[in-house]
């Protein structure tokens, strides 16, 4: 792509489509909760196809302006959307310079809980802090060191979860759930004595919720102090096989540049969304049984277990229904483009629906495709970027998988699920824009699958 000079400054949109972005694309973004989802407002913005409308609206803006970045016509800030696959590749590639991570917005939400995480960091700090994060997490290895203690957390946890399903009638919704995901997710990052430490959970929740609302909401100084002094109980205890004892053997000196605890919010909030990928994979597994045998198979024939399968649903999962819909970058120079000169300073906007969905490029886009992930390119060139891409990439990507595929394993193991209603989703019609994993529930049909396969 030539990107020399070229003196016009970028096309703009009008002001009746400013507002209709701002109103159809990031409205219903922001609205469903950045940080913390809002249930309600999710279920409405499901019931009326909103996420649907808004990569609706891109595509109509991309046909009349072509493919380069578009300017938005918003008096206060410098805003520009990518409507281009390579332009979205191109600015994931070359982050954090000229593309911080470190965006305006971004920074005002997770000021409230982690104003030294590697993200909202930029230059020396966001160096140290993001290679501090790539340590612990081991970004670049599919089977983490602790990989078999997640994996046995999350069998035990799996038991407990179908128990408890039978004792409910039968029925999995989302805050039964819930409740087991936060169980795993906190022995998994704080240690086994932390699994039923619902207040931490709920000190964060409550963070989060105010930082929702960005600059708009001051910051909750107290709650963030308390909050940081429970982290730091972990942190001592360093329990074996936890998240916390890698960071603690990372890093000693807890207040040099790699800020490590403010890190630990981060990996604590984002694994909710990863909870959410797994119940919504649990309804296309279930909307896809012959896929779901297969994914079953895979793991029953292999030793070690493939979860490959498995961790495509989740991927599927995640590029229907993208927990980062909005993927955020400010340009920290004047950057040059094709179609003209973009100014320092500007947000720039990576929808990742649009380019998820986007049905001019990939075939059947709205149909449930998980051979597409287990292909060796994967998905190709094309950005697919549920966890981002380049050095921004997401550091927890491989044990976001590890950690669902094996709780999707377990689940499907001991018990056969059903959707409920069973047409809440189906194999036969396209994938909705969006799915609301609060208003999805299932119901256990048949208890230990293994038992009957080996009747
Ligand atoms: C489904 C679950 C998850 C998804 C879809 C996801 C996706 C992402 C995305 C898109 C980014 C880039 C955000 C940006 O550039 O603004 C990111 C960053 C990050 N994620 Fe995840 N994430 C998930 C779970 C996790 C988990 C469980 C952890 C830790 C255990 C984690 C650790 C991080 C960290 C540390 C960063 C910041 C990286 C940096 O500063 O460059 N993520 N994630």
């Amino acid at each position: 792509m030539d990107r020399t000079s070229t003196p016009e400054a970028l096309p703009t949109a009008t002001l009746r489509e400013t507002i209709a972005i701002i109103s159809q694309v990031m409205a219903p973004n922001v609205a469903k909760g950045v940080i913390r989802r809002r249930p309600n407002v999710v279920g409405v913005v499901e019931r009326f196809g909103l996420d649907a409308k808004g990569i609706r609206q891109l595509q109509a803006l991309s046909k009349k302006y072509g493919r380069g970045p578009l300017m938005l016509n918003v008096p206060t800030k410098r805003m520009a959307v990518i409507l281009d696959p390579a332009d979205a590749n191109h600015v994931l590639a070359h982050t954090p310079e000229p593309f911080a991570t470190d965006e305006a917005l971004k920074r005002s939400a997770l000021g409230h809980f982690e104003p030294k995480m590697s993200l909202v960091s930029h230059g020396e700090a966001r160096q140290t802090r993001r290679h501090l994060n790539e340590r612990v997490l081991q970004s670049d290895c599919p089977h983490h060191l602790f990989a078999d203690a997640f994996a046995q957390v999350v069998e035990e946890e799996a038991e407990t979860l179908v128990a408890r399903t039978q004792t409910r009638f039968d029925e999995l919704d989302w805050p039964t759930f819930q409740h087991a995901w936060e169980r795993i997710v906190r022995r998994v990052v704080l240690g086994d004595s932390a699994r039923d430490d619902q207040t931490v959970t709920r000190e964060l929740a409550r963070l989060r919720k105010a930082a929702n609302w960005g600059f708009m909401r001051p910051k909750r100084k107290r709650l963030q102090q308390r909050f940081e002094q429970h982290l730091a109980f972990y942190y001592q205890q360093a329990e074996p096989h936890s998240l916390m004892a890698m960071l603690h053997h990372t890093n000693q000196e807890a207040d040099s540049a790699p800020a490590p605890l403010q890190q630990v919010p981060q990996w604590l909030f984002a694994f909710d969304p990863a909870g959410m990928a797994t119940f919504r994979a649990l309804a296309l597994l279930c909307a896809h049984p012959e896929y779901a045998a297969s994914a079953l198979d895979e793991v029953k024939d292999a030793s070690p277990p493939s979860m490959d399968r498995f961790k495509a649903s989740v991927l599927e999962a995640l590029r229907l229904w993208p927990t980062t819909p909005l993927i955020l970058r400010q340009t920290t120079q004047a950057t040059q483009w094709k179609q003209g000169e973009m100014p320092a300073n500007t947000s720039l906007l990576i929808h990742t629906p649009y380019f998820h969905r986007d049905e001019r490029y990939l075939h059947a886009a709205h149909r449930f495709l998980p051979e597409m992930w287990l292909r060796p390119d994967g998905a190709g060139r094309w950005p697919l970027v549920p966890f981002s891409a380049g050095p921004g990439v997401c550091p927890g990507r491989h044990i976001v998988l590890l950690v669902t595929s094996r709780l999707l394993a377990a689940l499907l193991r001991r018990a056969r699920w059903a959707l409920h209603p069973p047409d809440k989703l189906s194999g036969e019609a396209p994938m909705p824009g969006l799915l609301s994993p609060f208003h999805v529930r299932f119901r256990l049909e048949r208890h230990s699958v293994e038992s009957d396969a080996t009747a």
